[in-house]
Formats: structure tokens, sequence, C-alpha cells
């Protein structure tokens, strides 16, 4: 109901709300959400906010854990930035170059949104192909991410890639982990803040090792 949140104010719960007439005399075309727009929503929600954060993460504790020496240089970089396990600030996360290049060379190896799609608003000709308006074109970021000739030996783990004089000489559009253009991920600062967080907090405290269950790619 309306102004009762039962104690808890969230997403979900102000989509309800929105289904329900108001006091002002709003109708529901004016302010509805349907079910199916709601469950929509929230399905966004969850895959795009939370599941792509988390993936990234756990191939980023992978990829650590099995190459002990990148583990090692992100560990010194932690320390060196945050002495006595500082907690980290906004502004000394940003600082921290190599924390940033171990996050998007995992984003390489391990797009979350392994393609991208648009649909074409009028009839263009690239490279004398003609793509039809209204046209679904698909945009492949995993098979751009692993091409050989873009990323040599693209299953190796390098964040080197990354570093500021070869991040000069990429090709663009070729390293698209958040889409690109007016509808790349409205979430994608918060995404890369909130991941430098958890693996500075957990660097400060832990180091990841392999097991025997762990598959190396
Ligand atoms: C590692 C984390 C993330 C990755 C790799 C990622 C990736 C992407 C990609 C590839 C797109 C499509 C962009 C395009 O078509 O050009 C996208 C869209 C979107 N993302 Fe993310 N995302 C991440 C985290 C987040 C977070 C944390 C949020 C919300 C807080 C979020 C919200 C959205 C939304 C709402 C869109 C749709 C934007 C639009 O259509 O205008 N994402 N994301």
């Amino acid at each position: 109901m309306k102004g009762d949140h039962s104690g808890r104010v969230d997403f979900l719960q102000l989509m309800l709300d929105s289904r329900v007439e108001d006091a002002n005399g709003l109708n529901k075309e004016q302010k509805a959400l349907t079910d199916t727009e709601i469950m929509a929503q929230s399905l966004v929600f969850i895959l795009a906010g939370f599941e792509t954060t988390s993936l990234t993460l756990t191939y980023v504790f992978h990829n650590l854990a099995t190459h002990p020496d990148v583990q090692k240089k992100l560990q010194e970089e932690v320390d060196s930035y945050l002495p006595n396990k500082a907690s980290p600030t906004y502004d000394i996360l940003m600082q921290m170059e190599y924390l940033d290049m171990v996050i998007q060379e995992t984003l390489r190896m391990y797009p979350p949104a392994g393609r991208l799609e648009r649909v074409s608003k009028q009839n263009v000709e690239i490279n004398g192909v003609t793509i039809p308006k209204g046209t679904i074109c698909m945009i492949p970021t995993y098979a751009l991410h692993n091409d050989p000739e873009l990323w040599p030996e693209p299953e190796e783990f390098r964040p080197e890639r990354f570093s500021k004089e070869n991040r000069e000489n990429q090709t663009p559009y070729t390293f698209l982990p958040f889409g690109d253009g007016p509808r790349n991920c409205i979430g994608m600062r918060f995404a890369m803040l909130s991941m430098k967080v958890a693996i500075t907090a957990i660097l400060q405290h832990f180091t990841c090792r392999p097991c025997k269950d762990t598959l190396v790619r």
C-alpha cells in the first residue's frame, strides 16, 4: 500500500507502489508499471547491477590465484597506497594503476556481456556491406576480446596490455566490456569503484591460491 513500506524502501517496493493510484488523483496510465515491466526491471537490476560485478570479481580472483606474481605485485601496490591496512578512499583507488589494469585485463578475457546489439536507424553501407534500416546488428564483444590479431595470445592473462603506453596503441572499438556510445553501461563507474573497493579490502587480508578443483584455461 502507498506510503506503507513495512519498514523498507527499495526499488521493488517503489515499483509496486507505482501501480497504485495515489492521493493526488493521478491515474494508473500516468504512473503505472505493469507486472511484466516490474518483472523486467527487476531482472535488469539483478543481472546488470549485480551479476556482472560479481562475475568479474570471481574471474579477477581466479586470475590472481593462478598468477601469484600478479597477485603479489597488486598486493604491493595496495600496501604502498594504503599502509597499515588503511581503508580505501575514492581518490586513492583512482590512483592505483595496476589495480585498474588487472580488472581491465580480466574484463577483456571474460566480458560478462559477451555481445552488444544495436538496431540500424537508417540504411547504411559499411565496407561494401549494406545494412537495411531496422536490422538488428550484433557486435561480438567476446570474439573481439579474444582475437589473436588484436590481442596476441589472448588466452594469456597479461595486465600489461592495459598499461598507459599500451592503451594508446589499442585499436578503437576492439575492447568493449561496458559497450560504447550514448547507450553504454550506465553503471560503469560505480561498478569499477565497487570492484576496486572489494579487491583492495580482500587483498589487504587474504592471498588467493588455486585448489585441486581450480580449472586453468
Ligand atoms: C563489471 C560490471 C558491469 C559490466 C561489465 C557491464 C556491462 C554492460 C554492457 C556491455 C552494457 C550494454 C552497453 C551497450 O549496449 O553499449 C550495459 C548496460 C547497462 N548496465 Fe552495465 N555493466 C556492469 C555493471 C553495471 C552496474 C553495477 C549497473 C547498475 C548499477 C549497470 C547498469 C546497466 C544499465 C541500466 C544498462 C543499460 C543502459 C542503457 O540501455 O542505456 N551495469 N552494461
